[in-house]
């Protein structure tokens, strides 16, 4: 029997902002490295590429865009990143993304614009590597109004997020039940909802033999 070959997992947090997302991908760094494990923290939008600087002037305001363009900027800056991903998969890093292609489909898709359906938007990310485990923060609008409310950018208005919360609802449900989605209560105090991301982490600690997947493909 041939051993399968060990790589690292690839691990995705989403939320909605102000769902405490920052924190807690920094935390699960810190946790993974303390266990010696190699960590690479990747985070989308990657404003720093040259796509990534359009999507940046965007979500300032400082630049307007086609609901669709943003849309396939927003993907295109994934697909750009997902060959270095996958390579780090396959040396045996562990790769924890920040937001992912589930933002992608739950912002744009949260617009309503004619055109832009959920299947439609969900198109230019198919064949995406699929994370092993997505961790969705679930933060409710109260507690996303306890927390200072929000900031200066495109997207950050409480009726807004409303409806991104509906979409990655629909995602999590659609993905199945293989797809490893979990939603976590994120209203929760920072040290139990780290906790609790540990807890559905630690499996995947050590790496995985499964081979990587693509998303809906
Ligand atoms: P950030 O606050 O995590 O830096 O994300 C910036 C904003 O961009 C946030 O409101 C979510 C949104 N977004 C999309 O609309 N589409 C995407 O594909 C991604 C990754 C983020
Ligand atoms: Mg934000």
């Amino acid at each position: 029997m041939s051993e399968r070959k060990v790589r690292g997992a690839f691990i995705v947090v989403e939320g909605l902002d102000r769902s405490g997302k920052s924190s807690q991908v920094t935390l699960l760094e810190e946790h993974l490295k303390a266990e010696g494990v190699a960590v690479r923290l990747v985070k989308f939008p990657d404003r720093t590429t040259p796509i990534g600087k359009l999507i940046d002037s965007y979500l300032r305001s400082e630049s307007e865009m086609d609901d669709r363009s943003i849309h396939l900027l927003f993907s295109a800056n994934r697909w750009e990143l997902a060959k270095s991903i996958q390579d780090s998969l396959e040396s045996g890093t562990t790769v924890i993304c920040d937001r992912y292609a589930f933002s992608g489909i739950a912002f744009s898709a949260a617009k309503n614009a004619s055109g832009m359906s959920y299947e439609w938007c969900r198109g230019p990310d198919i064949a995406l590597p699929a994370p092993d485990i997505t961790l969705f923060l679930a933060v409710s609008p109260e507690q996303q109004r306890a927390r200072g409310g929000f900031g200066e950018e495109r997207y950050e208005k409480a009726d807004f997020q409303e409806r991104v919360e509906h979409v990655f609802e629909r995602i999590g449900v659609e993905m199945g039940d293989g797809s490893r989605w979990f939603a976590v209560d994120a209203d929760q105090r920072k040290e139990e909802v780290a906790q609790e991301l540990w807890r559905l982490v630690q499996p995947l600690a050590k790496g995985t033999d499964r081979p990587l997947g693509r998303l809906w493909a």
